[in-house]
């Protein structure tokens, strides 16, 4: 059994036809689905969505650091309400994102410190997102790492420096489609290395189909490509990656 370990079941594209994108995800053998909620409305339809599939459908919280500059302190107060519920098994995504700075930098720093010194507080594992930023990322992991920060480094890119000290700090590394796009030759090498133990998988759906599958919509289903695409670097058999990525990420997430 698999889990994607990030999706964002409450994007249109997925929206639309959520129950027949469930049952195709069953039907691929996935256990459970971890949806990232970055948004009031994202997050009302996800809560919703975790009550029609109990069990099935989780459901994180956070502010992506394209929209950092929307940052309102009742979001902490939301997203501390939602962790007393145990509405929410997650804090994030969060992160650094220099590719776009869509907001600015100095505002995506300030918001991550205070998604990362949350997720402590309420002793729950980060949601971690770093494009283009790795020297800033590191930086910031160090110096708000209380000793008890948990969490994952998700749609991994391949920078094995970041990979290595995120390891170190305990972090896991969640990898998605990309790594098996033709040119991804970094990521490939990266998942060599990284043990599976700290490995986990996911879609990023609806974004990042896999190669087979490119250009199309992407869905929880198609992760079984992430876990093929690793067993081929690591010798493993599929189900060897499923087992061991399934167990990590229930192990991390407490699912
Ligand atoms: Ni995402």
């Amino acid at each position: 059994m698999f889990i994607d370990s990030h999706a964002h079941l409450t994007f249109p594209e997925l929206k639309i036809d959520l129950p027949e994108v469930i049952n195709r995800a069953k039907a691929a053998n996935l256990s459970a689905i971890i949806n990232i909620a970055l948004d009031d409305n994202a997050l009302a339809t996800s809560l919703k969505m975790a009550e029609e599939f109990p069990g099935y459908i989780f459901n994180a919280y956070g502010l992506h650091p394209h929209d950092a500059s929307g940052w309102e302190d009742e979001i902490a107060q939301r997203v501390r309400a939602l962790a007393k519920e145990k509405k929410i098994i997650a804090v994030g995504e969060t992160g650094l994102d220099y590719h776009y700075r869509l907001s600015p930098i100095e505002r995506q720093k300030e918001i991550f410190r205070k998604f990362l010194q949350l997720a402590q507080e309420l002793n729950l594992p980060a949601v971690i997102h770093s494009r283009e930023a790795t020297k800033d990322t590191l930086a910031i992991i160090h110096e708000e790492n209380q000793g008890k920060l948990q969490g994952v480094l998700h749609c991994f890119n391949g920078d094995m420096e970041l990979a290595k000290q995120a390891l170190d700090t305990g972090l896991h590394i969640s990898f998605t489609g990309n790594i098996t796009f033709p040119k991804a030759h970094s990521i490939r090498q990266a998942a060599k290395e990284i043990p599976l133990e700290r490995i986990m998988i996911e879609t990023d759906c609806p974004f990042l189909a896999p190669q087979s599958f490119r250009g199309k919509r992407n869905e929880p289903a198609y992760v079984a490509e992430v876990a093929k695409q690793i067993a081929e670097i690591k010798g493993l058999t599929v189900e060897e990656v499923a087992e061991e990525t399934t167990k990590n990420t229930r192990q991390l997430f407490k699912i």
